[in-house]
C-alpha cells in the first residue's frame, strides 16, 4: 500500500518511541515498512544533522538553518521516501515538513509562505497521508529531556533543545494551528498519556482509516 506517516511534536514529546512502536507493529503484521528521521536518513542528511544540532562557534542564522533543513529533506525524499512509496513500502518519518513550519516559521519567525513554497520544492509535493501530532506541554517535554540528559552523563541539550521556553511554546502553538488547518491529515494525541495508550490510539486510527490494510484482529472462537 502507498502510505506515508509522519510524527511531529515538541522536544521530549515521545514521538521517537512511538515511531519505534508503530514500526515494530507493522513488522509483526508483515507489512513492508521503512522508518526514517529528519534531519538525517541519508549520507548527506547524517552529515547535516550535527551541523544543525550541535552547539558550535559558527553562527547559523535562521535562513541558513531553513535551507539546511530543506537540503536534508530534498535528499531524503529523492533517495529514500519517494522510491520506498513507489515500491509500496509504508514510510514512517520522525519529523517532516510540519517541523519546519513550526520551528523555523512560528518559533523563529520566518515567513510561513516562503517555508511552504520551499517545502513544496524540496519534497516535490510528496506529503504524508497521516501526521500524528503528540501534543505535549513543552515544559513537560523539556523536563523529560533534562532527566534523560542527566541519565546519559555528558549528553546535554542540543542547539534547538536549548532554546527558550517561549520558543518551544511557539513551536507547540504552530503545530496546533497546523493541525486545526489540516484536520484530515492530522491525528492529534495527548502526549501526556502513557506510551502504550498512545500506541493503541495510533493503531486504532490506522484501522479506522485503512480497514482493508489494517484489519481488526479476528476474535478467537469459543471452543465447543
Ligand atoms: P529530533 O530528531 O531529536 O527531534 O531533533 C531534530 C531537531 O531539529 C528538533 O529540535 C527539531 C529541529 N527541526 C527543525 O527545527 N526544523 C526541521 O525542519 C526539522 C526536521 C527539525
Amino acid at each position: 500500500m502507498r502510505l506515508f506517516i509522519s510524527f511531529e511534536g515538541v522536544e521530549g514529546s515521545g514521538k521517537t518511541t512511538q515511531v519505534e512502536m508503530l514500526h515494530n507493529y507493522l513488522v509483526e503484521m508483515r507489512i513492508s515498512v521503512l522508518k526514517t528521521r529528519e534531519p538525517g536518513g541519508t549520507a548527506l542528511g547524517d552529515r547535516l544533522r550535527p551541523i544543525l544540532l550541535e552547539h558550535s562557534d559558527a553562527p547559523c542564522c535562521p535562513l541558513s538553518e531553513l535551507f539546511l533543513y530543506a537540503a536534508a529533506r530534498a535528499q531524503l525524499v529523492k533517495e529514500v521516501i519517494a522510491p520506498a512509496l513507489d515500491h509500496h513500502t509504508v514510510v514512517i518519518s520522525d519529523r517532516y515538513v510540519d517541523s519546519t513550519v513550526a520551528y523555523q516559521g512560528y518559533a523563529r519567525g520566518l515567513d510561513i509562505s516562503l517555508i511552504e513554497r520551499l517545502n513544496r520544492s524540496a519534497t516535490n509535493g510528496c506529503m504524508p497521508h497521516l501526521t500524528v501530532l503528540l501534543d505535549t506541554d513543552p515544559e513537560v517535554g523539556l523536563n523529560r529531556i533534562s532527566s534523560r540528559a542527566l541519565t546519559l552523563l555528558g549528553c546535554g541539550k542540543d542547539r534547538l533543545e536549548s532554546e527558550s521556553l517561549h520558543f518551544h511554546r511557539q513551536v507547540r502553538k504552530g503545530y496546533q494551528i497546523l493541525a486545526d488547518r489540516n484536520p484530515d491529515r492530522f491525528f492529534v494525541v495527548n502526549g501526556r498519556r502513557n506510551k502504550e495508550d498512545i500506541h493503541q490510539q495510533i493503531k486504532h486510527e490506522l484501522i479506522r482509516r485503512y480497514p482493508e490494510s489494517f484489519p481488526l484482529p479476528i476474535p478467537a472462537r469459543n471452543a465447543g
